[in-house]
């Protein structure tokens, strides 16, 4: 990680080189105006667009959004096909600007219960955007970070079945390369808009030590000078990381963010 000068480290902050949104409060956008559910989702595209934006000109290489969760499916009938529909609409849609805008696009979540015509799509949009190198967008679909703990410790205890890894072999460090987004440095900042100040079964194992930030506005009126004003008070902000504070442990931060 690059260091600043020396006299100005007291006022610098880096901005977050990874952001994580829980994009909430869509249903409630669309009953304030007497509209379905589905018609606060279509808005929040519009929103999802801003905010990719927003992050490629602050230069943040990696924005991961939470668009339907493991528990999501207990939703009304009517309402999940129209979240699956939006999603397929979107992706053929927005894909070909990805690859302009030099996004990769990735998934993470499980699959096997979306239908065949998504994961499709899903496998092509990950295809076409593979190599780029702008920016990473991830979209978390069928997404539980209960989920993903679970799916890393499977993966080690067919290790160990094996006979190929040992129990003293599995360590934090590797454990977490076996996560979602493994091969991402963490969360720095997680937003939630929306109201409540929960995580609602998001990255759980990899927001450790990430900020988070909550604020009252229902997703699909987070625009531009919300996300700015986000990263603003992440700014603003001492990690610490389980150190003392003051600029000492500000300095350290930066080494364990950069190592990270
Ligand atoms: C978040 O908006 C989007 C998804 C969970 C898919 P909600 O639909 O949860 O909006 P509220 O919380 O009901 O307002
Ligand atoms: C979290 O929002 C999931 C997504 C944004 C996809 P929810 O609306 O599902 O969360 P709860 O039910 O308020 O915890
Ligand atoms: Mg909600």
């Amino acid at each position: 990680m690059n260091t600043p000068f020396q006299s100005n480290l007291v006022n610098w902050r880096p901005e977050p080189q990874h952001i994580a949104i829980i994009m909430d409060g869509n249903g409630r956008w669309a009953s304030r105006r007497g509209l379905p559910v589905p018609a606060g989702h279509r808005a929040g595209v519009e929103a999802v667009r801003a905010a990719l934006k927003t992050c490629k000109e602050k230069g943040i290489k990696a924005l991961t959004l939470f668009a339907f969760s493991s528990e999501n499916w207990g939703r009304p009938e009517t309402e999940v096909r129209a979240l699956m529909a939006l999603l397929c609409h979107y992706l053929r849609r927005e894909v070909e600007q990805l690859q302009r805008d030099n996004v990769r696009l990735r998934f993470i979540g499980r699959r096997d219960r979306l239908s065949s015509r998504l994961q499709r799509l899903m496998g092509r949009s990950e295809e076409l955007t593979a190599l780029n190198t702008g920016a990473t967008l991830t979209l978390a679909v069928d997404y539980g970070g209960q989920w993903d703990v679970v799916e890393a410790a499977k993966i080690f205890a067919g290790e160990v079945a094996s006979g190929r890894t040992t129990l003293d072999e599995i360590t934090p460090e590797r454990f977490e390369r076996a996560l979602s987004l493994g091969d991402l440095p963490a969360p720095d900042l997680c937003i939630r808009t929306g109201g409540d100040a929960r995580i609602s079964n998001f990255m759980l194992w990899q927001m450790a030590y990430t900020e988070f930030y909550f604020c009252d506005v229902l997703w699909p009126d987070f625009d531009a000078a919300a996300v700015t004003l986000a990263i603003e008070d992440f700014q603003s902000r001492e990690r610490r990381f389980g150190l003392r504070g003051g600029d000492d442990a500000f300095v350290q931060s930066l080494d364990i963010a950069g190592n990270a």
